[in-house]
């Protein structure tokens, strides 16, 4: 019986004619975790303090390894309909690029979704943020019905921030945060089922039926 009888949102995924996102198992797993520690944030980019995605960023291998997978690991232990984080891993060219999270609080009832991402850095500014965060929007509002999409990034996260804009995002306000003791300025955006114009010719999301509606808390 595979996996993804019991524990069904391991089947849900999304192909666009750009990227695929899919729940690594474990033969994927095992590269990505080192893609992972290879580093996700360029060292010259002093500017930029780093978000700790997984806490994998500033140890060697492999305990970088190890506390990537414990991360993966952990949104899945830790699932629950009404709060659920997917870490969905992109593959381009069948190359591993990078990873594609979507989580949610009482879905059924906000509709609300929001997205991280990371790119592995020998993959970065070649499009691929781009290609996923558009792939992972076709799942929630084609796949899912849902009705907005958060994300935020630091002021100074030009990338990030350019990822977001090209799919339409509105500004949503700031939030103040601390980062690595320093004080540092977020921004917030938005993108709302109205303002979602991408054409979904060529994109087909996997996986989801009853059973996963109702882990997703639908
Ligand atoms: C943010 C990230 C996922 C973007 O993925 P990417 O593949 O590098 O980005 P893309 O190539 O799709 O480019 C996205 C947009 O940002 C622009 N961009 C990319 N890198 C940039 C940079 N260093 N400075 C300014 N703009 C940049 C691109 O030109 C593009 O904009 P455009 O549509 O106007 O051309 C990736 O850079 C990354 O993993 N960074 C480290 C982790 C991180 O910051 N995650 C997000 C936390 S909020």
């Amino acid at each position: 019986m595979p996996l993804a009888d019991l524990w069904p949102v391991l089947g849900v995924g999304v192909r666009t004619p750009l990227v695929e996102l899919f729940v690594p198992d474990g033969d994927a797993l095992e590269p990505l975790a080192r893609l992972a520690a290879d580093g996700i944030y360029d060292p010259q980019n002093q500017y930029l303090p780093r978000i700790p995605v997984g806490g994998w960023e500033d140890v060697a291998s492999p305990e970088a390894e190890r506390r990537f997978l414990r991360y993966f690991w952990a949104a899945f232990a830790d699932w629950r309909p009404e709060k659920w984080n997917l870490m969905l891993a992109a593959r381009v060219d069948g190359d591993l690029v990078g990873v594609q999270e979507i989580g949610a609080q009482h879905f059924a009832v906000t509709r609300t979704v929001s997205t991280g991402s990371w790119v592995g850095r020998r993959f970065q500014g070649a499009g691929h943020g781009k290609a996923m965060r558009e792939a992972v929007l076709h799942l929630a509002f084609d796949g899912l019905d849902a009705e907005r999409a958060d994300t935020a990034a630091w002021t100074t996260n030009h990338a990030s921030l350019g990822v977001s804009r090209a799919m339409g995002y509105r500004d949503n306000g700031t939030t103040t945060r601390a980062a690595e003791g320093r004080r540092v300025e977020q921004v917030n955006l938005t993108l709302r089922r109205a303002d979602w114009t991408r054409s979904s010719r060529g994109c087909a999301v996997t996986g989801l039926s009853p059973e996963t509606a109702a882990m997703f808390g639908l």
